[in-house]
């Protein structure tokens, strides 16, 4: 079997090396490609992958390169983890809306729509060369923003799947507090990518007891207080958003905590800065601690699942990923991308069926849906006038005199990574 990770160098990579060194019963990977325009970190993190997977005995052989095209000849799946314009580009992301009283964030708002407009060409690119070189290969998109972008790859015709750790992070959290395996929690999980709520926790399966209520009960402040939300909030949505919602929910102070602290790209950059340091010192050979100071726990676990189960059959059956709506949630276009519980086996995804929702989520996810939509047009197709009507559709942003702004500072940020601009 053989595996491509799209963005190879990045620091996270080490996350995902732990996981296929841990899981290879599940995944049995011969050859690793890490493909990177960076050769220098492509040197620190392949060198670190190499000790990670022979301190634990894996024998699968690990390659890196900067040559995209060699990297996916053959391969059984692409893993996609990319972000152009890197944490310079996230900077002004999580920054210029801020100015016009708006979130500042990579992948909600004003900021998310300028990170689907530099990502979409260069995802669509990539996948296009992946099914040159072998059209049965399997795209794991973790590229964000996760939705856009798997819908992009989906319209296009290709065999992806989107995937995002809050779910596996919500599985294992919900698993502790209830001392159980993780395994035995099955997520009723529904929405759009970031913008997500748990209507219920079963036991054992889709089937099984909902323990939701219990949860809430129980531990419903200490949920509360990881989200930063509200106990009353939970109480009064009978459900647990995940942590994107707040800036839906607590929007303008959020707003106002952004304005007085230095954004996260720059925490990150300075993470990174470490972690390479760390990486580059022959002596280690496991994830440092520090990573789990990134986002992305469990993203390793959910990755090796997802693809063990889209190439083998192997790995959990049922799992939230992002996929075709396909009248899951009859409110929406068949064509949206929804994040959900689905079957996953070597056919693809299969959303398990949902049942009718409350206004109260419904509302929200089709009015973020249709901004999506006009997002991937705008990031399509380019041009001002798009953009800004992406934005005046977006629930957090809507008035013309902020749209009108926003669209303006967006195109002026991103000038170098738009072709129409
Ligand atoms: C979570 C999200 C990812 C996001 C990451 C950001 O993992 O699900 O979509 O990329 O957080 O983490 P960072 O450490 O870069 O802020
Ligand atoms: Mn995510």
């Amino acid at each position: 079997m053989k595996l491509t990770v799209v963005g190879g160098g990045s620091t996270y990579t080490p996350e995902l090396i732990d996981g296929f060194a841990r899981l290879r019963d599940t995944l049995p990977i011969e050859d690793l490609v890490l493909v990177d325009p960076s050769t220098e970190r492509l040197d620190l993190v392949g060198g670190l992958a190499r000790r990670i997977f022979a301190k634990q005995h894996h024998d699968g052989r690990i390659t890196t390169t900067s040559d995209l095209d060699a990297a996916v000849d053959g391969a059984d799946a692409v893993l996609l983890q990319l972000r152009v314009g890197g944490q310079a580009a996230r900077a002004q992301d999580e920054t210029w809306p801020l100015e016009c009283g708006c979130v500042g964030q990579e992948t909600t708002g004003a900021g998310g729509l300028a990170k689907a407009l530099r990502t979409v060409p260069v995802v669509l690119d990539i996948a296009e060369r992946v099914r040159r070189a072998n059209p049965d290969a399997w795209l794991i998109d973790f590229t964000n923003p996760v939705g856009i972008v798997t819908r992009a790859l989906l319209q296009a015709g290709h065999k992806a799947v989107g995937l995002c750790n809050v779910a596996i992070g919500f599985q294992r959290r919900f698993a502790a507090l209830l001392d159980v395996a993780p395994s035995e929690v099955h997520l009723d999980h529904v929405g759009l990518n970031h913008l997500t709520w748990e209507t219920a926790v079963r036991l054992g399966g889709p089937e099984g007891r909902n323990v939701l209520p219990d949860l809430l009960t129980h531990h419903g402040e200490a949920i509360a207080a990881d989200l930063h939300l509200p106990h009353a909030l939970l109480t009064h949505l009978d459900a647990i958003p995940s942590y994107y919602l707040r800036y839906f929910y607590a929007h303008d102070e959020v707003v106002r905590e952004l304005r007085t602290k230095p954004s996260r790209a720059a925490e990150v950059a300075a993470m990174e800065a470490q972690l390479l340091t760390l990486y580059a010192d022959p002596a280690l050979d496991e994830k440092p601690e520090l990573l789990s100071r990134r986002g992305g726990a469990y993203y390793s676990e959910a990755a090796v699942d997802l693809a063990a189960a889209l190439l083998t059959g192997a790995g959990s059956p049922y799992q939230v990923v992002n996929t075709r709506n396909n009248g899951t949630l009859p409110f929406l276009p068949d064509d949206a991308v929804i994040e959900v519980q689905a079957a996953v086996g070597q056919k693809g995804a299969t959303p398990l069926p949902v049942p009718p929702l409350d206004p109260l989520y419904a509302g929200l996810i089709a009015n973020v849906t249709a901004y999506e939509h006009l997002a991937l047009e705008a990031a399509l197709h380019g041009g001002r006038n798009r953009v800004l009507k992406a934005l005046l559709a977006h629930p957090l942003i809507g008035q013309y005199e902020y749209a009108d702004h926003l669209t303006d500072r967006l195109i002026a940020h991103n000038r170098e990574h738009l072709a129409w601009a």
